[in-house]
């Protein structure tokens, strides 16, 4: 009898998590553990890769234990992962050379501006898609080279490997047999050539990367190789694997051109599919690849913020305002509205559409009667303002009214938010039955090349609506928050500017 289940990982920036799925795409049982954050110099964020690996090991066997199965009923593993976080490690200990640098890390903008002086930022958006930014692999990646006593001639002979967070679990799965990546986490290391397909030999030079340490880069949904018996006691096939955001888009089932979500998780990710032809952002959104299945490629439009639902976080832990995130919401609702207090949480800079690397975190529109529940109330506005900036880039770079998005990830789960997200954008949003939708994503591009499922209809019917928002709010007042957001923005950029 085939395997009934499909065991995905999913390495998300603050925790580890594995679900197991079953044939109808319904959640077996689930398992998580938070991930250590290292802050070791202001704008400098960081991860432990062997935590990181050790985390997943426990909680995969955690889900398993759960769902009361053996390893032996799964019929294949699927990968997604917080993308651009960059590891190093050596090829023959399996060990990592340095902590791995994450997304959020700003350690490297000096050297992007250094590039953008030379007027290298149109050169790197032709090829890759992307803004030039430290978000991305690329500037990491030659830090750590730079910084590592002895790495540069380790990599030149050969000695070490680079992956985004993918390949780190491919490798430590298959025993260290396997250094891939999938071609949505290739897209996202800016060295990576999205219309060819290939690593590109002009930015290697540019960012001064060996070949030597880069993985082969594989289509998102096929066997790379198999699990090392010792780990499961049973190779089960690593058979997918996709940038937590594109999986998120695969989850949702957003796979005709047109089609949009968002994802509210540490920050916000949200992705057009635009189909096999990639468009050209003309809006400082970042255009990427969703996937590849089946040898087609498939590409979207994304708009990246930063700060989404970790400004919760800012409110629990830099103010003090809730103990726990759940609490928000019955701050927030204490009031009506934010009384016209605005916050832009631009405390990493800002990203789409602004890209902004010395915007700073902005409060305003304080008056005597600003409570803690009027703050707690902007701050989740500001998650769907900073959405409605994105959608707007987005509509008028794919010259499309978009009158549906499709919403997931933590902070979606909030109907305040979403009601308000639904008036700001003056569209409907939808919440499905299942917000996992990023681990969903990576079960179904690793059951659908090992044939748990037979195809794209096979899964198609499985999206489910949990419950439509609609906009309410008169459009006088929707002008009356987008003018005030607008202006907070602003303020927010000038502050370092001025
Ligand atoms: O690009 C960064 C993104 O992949 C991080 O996702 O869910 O860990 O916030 P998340």
């Amino acid at each position: 009898m085939p395997a009934p289940f499909i065991l995905a990982l999913d390495q998300g920036t603050s925790s580890s998590r594995a679900i197991v799925f079953d044939r109808g795409g319904n959640i077996v049982s689930q398992a998580q553990q938070e991930l250590r954050q290292h802050y070791p110099q202001p704008g400098w964020v960081e991860h432990d890769a062997l935590e990181i690996w050790a985390g997943q090991q426990a909680v995969a066997a955690d889900a398993l234990a759960r769902a009361g199965i053996s390893a032996s009923q799964i019929a294949a593993i699927g990968i997604t992962n917080q993308r651009e976080t960059t590891v190093l490690w050596d090829r023959d200990s399996g060990q990592p050379l340095h902590h791995a640098i994450v997304w959020q890390d700003r350690r490297t903008a000096p050297f992007c501006e250094s590039l953008r002086q030379q007027g290298a930022a149109d050169m790197i958006r032709d090829k890759t898609g992307l803004q030039l930014d430290a978000y991305f692999s690329a500037s990491k990646l030659r830090w750590l080279l730079d910084n590592i006593p002895g790495a540069r001639a380790r990599a030149a002979a050969g000695k070490l490997a680079f992956g985004t967070i993918d390949s780190w679990l491919i490798w430590q799965l298959s025993g260290g047999r396997l250094h891939v990546s999938d071609v949505s986490n290739a897209a996202r290391t800016m060295l990576f050539n999205i219309h060819t397909l290939q690593w590109d030999d002009e930015l290697l030079a540019l960012f001064d990367i060996p070949a030597s340490v880069l993985p082969q880069v594989k289509s998102s949904s096929e066997v790379y190789g198999y699990s090392h018996p010792a780990l499961f006691g049973v190779a089960l096939p690593i058979a997918g694997a996709a940038g937590d955001q594109q999986a998120a888009l695969f989850g949702q089932q957003c796979t005709r051109p047109g089609m949009v979500k968002n994802t509210y998780g540490t920050g916000c990710f949200m992705m057009l599919n635009t189909g096999t032809a990639p468009i050209a952002s003309h809006h400082q959104l970042l255009t990427t690849i969703a996937w590849q299945l089946d040898g087609q490629v498939q590409y979207a439009l994304e708009g990246s913020i930063f700060i989404g639902g970790s400004v919760v976080k800012w409110l629990r832990d830099g103010l003090g305002l809730i103990r726990h995130a759940a609490e928000v919401t019955a701050l927030a609702a204490q009031v009506a509205d934010s009384g016209g207090v605005y916050l832009v949480p631009a405390f990493a800079g800002l990203g789409a559409p602004h890209w902004q690397p010395e915007a700073r975190g902005t409060l305003l529109g304080l008056s005597q009667g600003s409570s803690a529940a009027h703050i707690a109330r902007a701050a989740l506005d500001s998650i769907a303002l900073q959405t409605m900036d994105v959608l707007a880039a987005m509509q008028a770079d794919a010259g499309i009214a978009i009158s549906e998005l499709r919403v997931d990830g933590g902070a979606c789960v909030n109907d305040l938010l979403m009601q308000f997200q639904s008036d700001m954008l003056g569209c409907q949003v939808l919440r499905p039955k299942i917000t996992e939708t990023t681990a969903l994503g990576a079960a179904y591009l690793a059951g659908l090349a090992v044939g748990y499922w037979q195809g794209c209809a096979d899964i198609q019917q499985q999206w489910q609506l949990e419950r439509r928002f609609q906009p309410t709010m008169p459009a006088s007042e929707v002008a009356r928050y987008r003018a005030g957001w607008q202006r907070a923005v602003r303020s927010a950029i000038h502050w370092a500017q001025d």
